[in-house]
């Protein structure tokens, strides 16, 4: 393939990207977002592999590489339970990581690499190697943290190290000292050593960024990773010379940064002491409830058929999905019943919250999947005022977006953090096993409310059974 057709392709690769990313911001045209992204992405492998960089000699390496690759990924994605995806895309951060790593030190111990880098070129080459390295090394290291969180391998609370920030910036001063160092080695061999303590600093600094995080945060780390996952591309992009790698990497890398910047509203965190480091303080310290007031009252528990009878008198609904939903695999069960209500002429409605389940847009997935009609899927702030004029709120395998002490009391881990307020309506019923805390590891006053009732089992087995007393 010429050069100029390489070009082309590339440039028609980043307008299909571009069109992926606008498609996937509306669930109507999700679809034909992906598609382009598909598209764009052969085209882009197709240009690159048979473009004017590769020799015939490399195009072996690169089927046998691509063949190991996609036999993973596509026993990854087949075998990969609902909820185990946030931890898959977190491993899949670490990849982008890795790979930036490696083709920093590969780009740099390559003399092919470097010829013709003569003057400012060469630093500015060298610059992009020590960058791209340090971005590709805290990713990499940040999101495998990141996995063993998600994935309960390592615990939810926050590690939090004495004199940490200081510990930060020792480790941001190594990096500009050791960085100093590598720009003033003249071979590969007095270049290598100060690379090596950067990328050690570098991990060190991704795996302590991560471990300080407690539970709740955990939604803005996931997407500040992704965001770091596109600037780790982009370097990649410098290091190789390669536009399109470049671009996408930017675009992953801004629309990462904007995804974190609305989960922290979401949260009710500042974006700019999350991007400036400022992990917890106050709200992410400690989570377990030691502090917090202790809720008081008792659960009252309820069975399906008096769920049900609630149900059935109800003129309006509003179904809050979380978590436990995703476990119990109980969304097309949830759309039966909201099927059946709306015949009966109930106004049946879903209220998501943000970070409701384990990664961002995880309910709606969820919810298209089982055909769930978009125009009765709310975001939270479009129907948090709704809830005193609703009949019956049920709360499906949800628990911290639903948490009142977040608004009530200040003292709580999740203090500040907007959530579902699902106890203004004259009913709220909550579907979960037992009375255990969620993701926040934080007690629930919901559970205790006198106009709450507790639907204690599995999800998808309690809906089952409220689907039979209803249809009966
Ligand atoms: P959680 O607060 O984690 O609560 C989920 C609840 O579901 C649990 O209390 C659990 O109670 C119940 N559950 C589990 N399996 C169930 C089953 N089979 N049937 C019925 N109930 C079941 O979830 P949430 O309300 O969706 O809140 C999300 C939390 O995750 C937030 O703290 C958020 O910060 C965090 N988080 C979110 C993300 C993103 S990006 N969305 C990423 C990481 C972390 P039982 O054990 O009693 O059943």
């Amino acid at each position: 393939m010429s050069a100029e057709l390489a070009t082309v392709s590339y440039i028609g690769a980043t307008i299909l990207f571009i069109l992926s990313l606008g498609g996937l911001s509306n669930q109507t045209t999700a679809l034909r977002g992906n598609l382009y992204g598909m598209i764009g992405m052969t085209l882009a492998v197709l240009a690159t592999v048979f473009g004017p960089k590769v020799t015939m000699a490399g195009i072996p390496w690169i089927v046998v590489a691509m063949l190991i690759g996609a036999g993973i990924g596509i026993y990854a994605a087949r075998t990969v339970q609902m909820t185990q995806m946030p931890e898959l895309v977190a491993l899949m951060h670490s990849m982008v990581g890795l790979a930036a790593m490696l083709v920093g030190f590969a780009t740099f111990i390559d003399p092919e690499a470097s010829k013709g880098f003569e003057g400012a070129a060469k630093s500015i080459h060298e610059i992009e190697i020590y960058v791209g390295i340090f971005i590709g090394a805290v990713t990499f290291a940040g999101s495998v943290i990141a996995f063993g969180k998600l994935s309960g391998r390592i615990g939810g609370s926050p590690v939090l190290l004495p004199g940490r920030h200081w510990l930060n910036l020792a480790g941001l001063l190594i990096v500009i000292y050791f960085g100093r160092e590598f720009m003033n080695a003249h071979d590969v061999a007095t270049g290598t050593m100060p690379l090596i303590v950067m990328t050690v600093v570098a991990l060190l600094f991704g795996v302590h960024m991560v471990m300080a995080i407690g539970g709740a945060d955990m939604p803005v780390v996931v997407s500040m990773l992704n965001s770091y996952s596109g600037w780790a591309a982009a370097a990649t992009g410098f290091m190789l010379s390669n536009d399109l790698l470049i671009v996408v990497g930017a675009l992953v890398g801004s629309s990462g940064a904007i995804l974190s910047y609305i989960m922290c509203n979401a949260m009710n965190r500042s974006f700019i002491s999350v991007i400036a480091g400022g992990f917890g303080t106050a709200s992410a310290a400690p989570k377990s409830s030691g502090d917090a007031a202790q809720p008081v009252g008792e659960a009252v528990p309820i069975n399906a058929l008096e769920t049900a009878e609630l149900l059935r008198e109800a003129k309006n609904v509003i179904i809050v999905p979380g978590y436990g939903m995703a476990v119990a695999q109980a969304q097309h069960t949830v759309f039966e019943i909201t099927k059946f209500l709306r015949e009966k002429g109930v106004n049946v409605r879903f209220g998501i919250h943000p970070v409701a389940g384990r990664m961002p847009g995880h309910m709606n997935v969820l919810l298209a999947e089982a055909k769930v009609p978009y125009d009765i899927v709310f975001e939270m702030d479009e129907l948090n005022d709704d809830f005193p004029d609703t009949d019956v709120s049920m709360v499906i395998g949800a628990n911290d977006i639903v948490n009142p002490s977040a608004q009530d009391d200040p003292s709580s881990p999740i203090a500040g953090m907007p959530v579902l307020e699902v106890w203004k309506a004259k009913t709220s019923i909550v579907m979960k096993r037992s009375m255990a805390s969620g993701y926040a590891g934080v007690d629930n006053p919901l559970f205790y409310k006198e106009n709450n009732r507790m639907l204690f089992g599995d999800a998808k087995k309690m809906l089952d059974e409220v689907l039979t007393a209803l249809k009966a």
